[in-house]
């Protein structure tokens, strides 16, 4: 936790991370390879992200004898991607935690104002959970900002939101954290800028054209 001089970020800077990071951001990965390293990357920033989950005491026979061990109550975890690339991600985490329930937010960019306008919103009970809200690129933040407001909305605590993002920039961390100070955000990488059409520099393209080739 405390990335630079964000509180709520943690980078994570594991090799293996930062190896299947460099692999995606190649122009010649195409998109098999491509979705498949993003859930491998989505399950490794998840193990970091569910570091501090609650785990109850619970007693269990092995085939030698009795011993304490530690359970998480994944019936208490909501996991929610951000639709489109967010997809992309949201399978790894139910993968790590198969008893959490789905929700789906899709925001998008109105051309003239461009801020971003709620079209999907399908949510389970979110009070008193613990909820991972997926988007593979922070870019502005603003489909994240308008995503938490109406997960908050819904009755999240901002405290229970852990925002998985593969790659950051400054600036969308920036706004974020200015408007949520209480979230936690897991990334690969604070990547340099945004530029003029506010892609990530260096980034790695469009991750939902790069996942559903559809660019
Ligand atoms: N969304 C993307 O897919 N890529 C970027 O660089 C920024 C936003």
């Amino acid at each position: 936790m405390a990335y630079g001089k964000w509180e709520q970020l943690t980078c994570v800077e594991h090799p293996l991370v930062q190896h299947k990071l460099t692999l995606m951001r190649d122009i010649q990965t195409g998109p098999k390879e491509f979705r498949e390293l993003l859930r491998e990357l989505t399950l490794l920033l998840a193990y970091e992200a569910t570091a501090n989950l609650k785990t109850t005491p619970r007693e269990v026979e092995t085939p030698i004898g009795k011993t304490k061990g530690e359970i998480i109550s994944d019936k208490d975890v909501v996991i929610v991607p951000i639709l489109r690339a967010g997809l992309g991600m949201f399978d790894a985490v139910l993968t790590l935690l198969p008893n959490a329930s789905v929700g789906y937010i899709g925001v998008y960019r109105d051309p003239e104002t461009h801020r971003p306008v709620e079209y999907y919103a399908k949510m389970p009970e979110l009070k008193d959970k613990d909820l991972f809200l997926l988007d593979p690129m922070l870019a502005t933040g603003h489909s994240a900002i308008k995503s938490i407001a109406i997960l908050m909305n819904q009755g999240i605590a901002e405290k229970n939101i852990y925002f998985l993002s593969l790659l950051s920039a400054p600036e969308g961390i920036d706004e974020i954290t200015a408007a949520y100070p209480r979230i936690k955000i897991y990334t690969a990488s604070v990547d340099e800028r945004l530029n003029e059409k506010d892609y990530i520099v260096p980034g790695l393209g469009d991750a939902g054209d790069r996942l559903y080739r559809t660019k």
